[in-house]
């Protein structure tokens, strides 16, 4: 069998060892002979490259490892690049989160004006990554994970639309577990999904098992009692008391239309002001993250360096990450597996913008994905979704036009926000602190 070539870029990024340790757990279906990292940050990148070194030579020696911060060394004779970049690291998720939350508006890494100001700075950092893809390695591909996925996505649309990349989120992936669990089935796997929306903005239409019963019924059931929070993802990396409170929220948002399960994220657009009162303006989910997951996996890794080994270290493979080796063979293998893919409408959901980046379920294969068609949507979902796609195009043609007019119409659109005036002061607290990393915008 083939052995494959990987590059991750953003090597270090909190999540590196568990998908080193999760691509480790998979190498008989996806052979691996060479691992590298890439990082724009070298002191960041070594820490965990370093620990991943001491743990590959112990685990898996026969796979080269390098890490690197040349975009030449680090793509050039790969086979797929995994992409998981923060451009501004958590110091940036911080204000992201906590200048909306000044004007009392919901701070989010991905949702509100947040999301915004952190696509506004993503578009250049994943756009810079796809050209060394293409100038080193014509034909890898790049499986996309940075987030805010749906602003990202709909930038390599406009800007480099023949690309090999295909961009995908793991909620949907945790919450199909979840729902499982619900049915007591096994895995997700054991489900065939329909689904439609944006990226962190969609729901569940259909949920049947292997025999086509209908497993719509049992799971609303346990969502209309307590949301996704009486089940369990097998796979969870979503732990901390911040997301249980997500997943018991869904019932209220499951609440609003009961035909279908809801995105957890759709809490931020239809519950704005219960976030709100829910957060602390001083201590957002980047202090939790830094002061969690960020300790966490440092310390492990500090650990290993120190002792020169990794014997009971703290690293763990990344089982929920498993979904990326899945998309990896089925573009290696041409399975056919089916995935939900932030792809371009094109008529897919029949009643919306054919030019919107949507995310619906998509056959995977050699050559690339196969949509498949989710036909009219409802209005209720409808409407939500022009307005945020609205916000999205804005935001990505803000960037690219170098347009404060159509940055400030972004954050006014936001369901999240009340009105131009809070748009417009949260917009120039964005601008101040992004001036390192936004196009100058007038
Ligand atoms: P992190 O800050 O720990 O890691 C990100 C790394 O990217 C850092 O080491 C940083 O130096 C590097 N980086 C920033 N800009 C870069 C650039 N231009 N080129 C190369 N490297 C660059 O962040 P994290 O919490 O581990 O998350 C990593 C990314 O994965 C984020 O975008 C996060 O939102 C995303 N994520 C997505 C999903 C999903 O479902 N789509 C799930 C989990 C995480
Ligand atoms: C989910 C989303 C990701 C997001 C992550 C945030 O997995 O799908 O897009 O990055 O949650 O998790 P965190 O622990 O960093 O708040
Ligand atoms: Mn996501």
């Amino acid at each position: 069998m083939k052995k494959f070539s990987v590059v991750i870029a953003g090597g270090g990024s909190t999540f590196t060892p568990g998908i080193v340790l999760m691509l480790l757990d998979n190498l008989d279906r996806f052979p691996i002979r060479s691992i590298k990292f890439y990082d724009n940050d070298a002191k960041r990148q070594k820490i965990v490259a370093k620990a991943c070194e001491i743990y590959l030579k112990e685990h898996a020696p026969e796979i080269e490892f390098t890490y690197t911060t040349d975009p030449q060394r680090a793509f050039s004779d790969v086979d797929f690049v995994l992409a998981h970049i923060r451009v501004g690291k958590y110091a940036m998720r911080e204000l992201d989160e906590k200048i909306p939350l000044k004007y009392g508006v919901v701070g989010q890494e991905t949702c509100g004006p947040g999301g915004l100001a952190y696509g506004m700075r993503s578009i250049g950092g994943v756009i810079e990554i796809l050209n060394y893809m293409e100038e080193y390695s014509p034909n890898a591909w790049m499986l996309n994970y940075s987030n805010p996925a749906a602003i990202v996505a709909e930038a390599t649309r406009r800007l480099r639309p023949d690309s090999k990349i295909l961009n995908i989120c793991d909620m949907p992936i945790d919450l199909e577990e979840k729902m499982a669990d619900m049915c007591g089935l096994k895995s997700r796997k054991e489900m065939q999904v329909s689904y439609y929306g944006l990226n962190h903005f969609g729901w569940w239409s259909e949920i049947y098992d292997k025999d086509g019963k209908d497993l719509m019924p049992e799971i609303k059931e346990h969502v209309a009692a307590n949301g996704f929070a009486d089940a369990i993802a097998k796979t969870d990396q979503h732990v901390d008391q911040s997301w249980l409170e997500t997943f018991q929220k869904v019932r209220d948002v499951y609440a609003v239309d009961p035909t279908t399960i809801p995105n957890t994220y759709l809490k931020y657009y239809l519950f704005p002001d219960y976030v709100v009162e829910h957060s602390n303006p001083e201590y957002t989910r980047a202090n939790e993250v830094m002061d969690g997951r960020e300790k966490q996996v440092f310390g492990a890794c500090k650990e290993i360096i120190e002792k020169g080994t990794s014997k009971e270290c703290g690293f763990e493979p990344d089982v929920h990450a498993s979904y990326i080796v899945d998309l990896a063979c089925a573009i290696a293998k041409n399975t056919q597996e089916r995935f939900l893919l932030i792809v371009p409408n094109e008529g897919a959901i029949e009643n919306f913008d054919p030019s919107a980046m949507v995310e619906i379920p998509c056959v995977v294969g050699s050559n690339g994905y196969e949509k498949i068609v989710q036909g009219a949507i409802p209005r209720f979902q409808k409407g939500l979704m022009e307005q945020q796609v609205a916000v999205e195009k804005l935001t990505v043609e803000a960037w690219i036009e170098g347009s404060y007019q159509k940055m400030w119409q972004a954050i006014t659109l936001s369901k999240t926000v009340s009105s131009a005036k809070v748009a417009k002061d949260i917009l120039d607290d964005l601008i101040e602190a992004n001036k390192d990393y936004w196009p100058k915008l007038s």
